[in-house]
């Protein structure tokens, strides 16, 4: 095994394992996001996503992680105040609730990470913004993930996104290697400054989880003793990929190869082939 100060060096053969591994998750997701209506509860989100793993023979890398006590669930479905890892259950969405999933698979001993966070129904003209600038901030971090830039590089990018749309990204929770485990070296912070941090390399692989807060950044964690939500009870949203550096530019892992038919609007299927949708590409290019 190859390694870069600390940090496992992926072959080509491990970037097709995790492909393989990326693409049954973006499946998973997408399984997920057809199944998010009105009246509809989050353990049946969750149970659409387990379906597409089983099928596809893989693994969930979420399922048992430790914790205080074993992770219970294939997904992390998080909705409005909680940021991230709540735990599918009883509730039912609702018209106006934004809804984050989050899942990870296994395949070929490579994990898949990747996390998408849409409305039900309608939903505010300020919740939608909040969508749009955290899918921005996704896609300006994976745009530095090549040679020649660094981790602080992709960390500041991230941050800027958020933060010139007058949101806050969390401090406690960050991207994250990712590989034959699912957290490993280097830790990449949604926030951070250029020209620090590790030197990127081909073969490099980091889950990219831009989490943003609404209002302040300030977190809780709930009596479950999982789910992290926002101290002040304002929205918050989570979009991740994982991505390759590769000597031709960002691979993203956890995208599907084609563009899907139905089931997401066109804005989801843009995330799911590894662009940015147009409405964070808007956000993006708001640069002052
Ligand atoms: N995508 C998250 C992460 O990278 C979810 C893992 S939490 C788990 O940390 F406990 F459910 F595994
Ligand atoms: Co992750």
């Amino acid at each position: 095994m190859a390694w870069h100060r600390g940090v496992v060096i992926k072959t080509e053969a491990d970037l097709a394992a995790m492909r393989r591994a990326g693409r049954v998750n973006a499946r998973a997701l997408a399984a997920a996001v057809s199944a998010v209506r009105p009246g509809v509860t989050t353990a049946e989100v969750n149970a659409a996503t387990e379906a597409v793993l089983r099928k596809d023979g893989a693994g969930m890398a979420f399922l048992g992680y430790p914790g205080p006590y074993p992770y219970p669930a294939a997904t992390c479905i998080s909705v409005n105040d909680e940021l991230v890892h709540g735990i599918p259950g009883p509730r039912q969405l609702k018209e106006g609730d934004i809804v984050s999933i989050d899942v990870g698979s296994v395949v070929d001993g490579f994990v898949g990470d990747s996390a998408i966070t849409i409305g039900v129904g309608q939903i505010s003209e300020e919740a939608q913004r909040l969508l749009d600038v955290t899918c921005a901030a996704l896609f300006a971090g994976i745009e530095r993930m090549r040679v020649g830039q660094r981790t602080g590089d992709v960390s500041a990018a991230i941050q800027a996104t958020v933060e010139r749309n007058g949101f806050n990204v969390v401090r406690e929770y960050t991207g994250h290697g990712v590989g034959r485990a699912m957290h490993e070296d280097p830790q990449v912070p949604n926030y951070g400054k250029a020209g620090m941090g590790m030197s990127l390399q081909p073969g490099i692989t980091i889950a990219l989880e831009p989490m943003v807060l609404a209002g302040s950044p300030e977190t809780r964690v709930l009596r479950d003793q999982w789910t992290v939500a926002s101290r002040d009870g304002q929205l918050t949203a989570h979009f991740e990929h994982s991505v390759a550096v590769t000597a031709n530019g960002p691979l993203i892992l956890t995208a599907l190869d084609e563009d899907l038919d139905g089931g997401a609007s066109a804005a989801y299927n843009s995330y799911f082939v590894g662009r940015a949708p147009a409405a964070a590409r808007e956000v993006e290019e708001q640069r002052t």
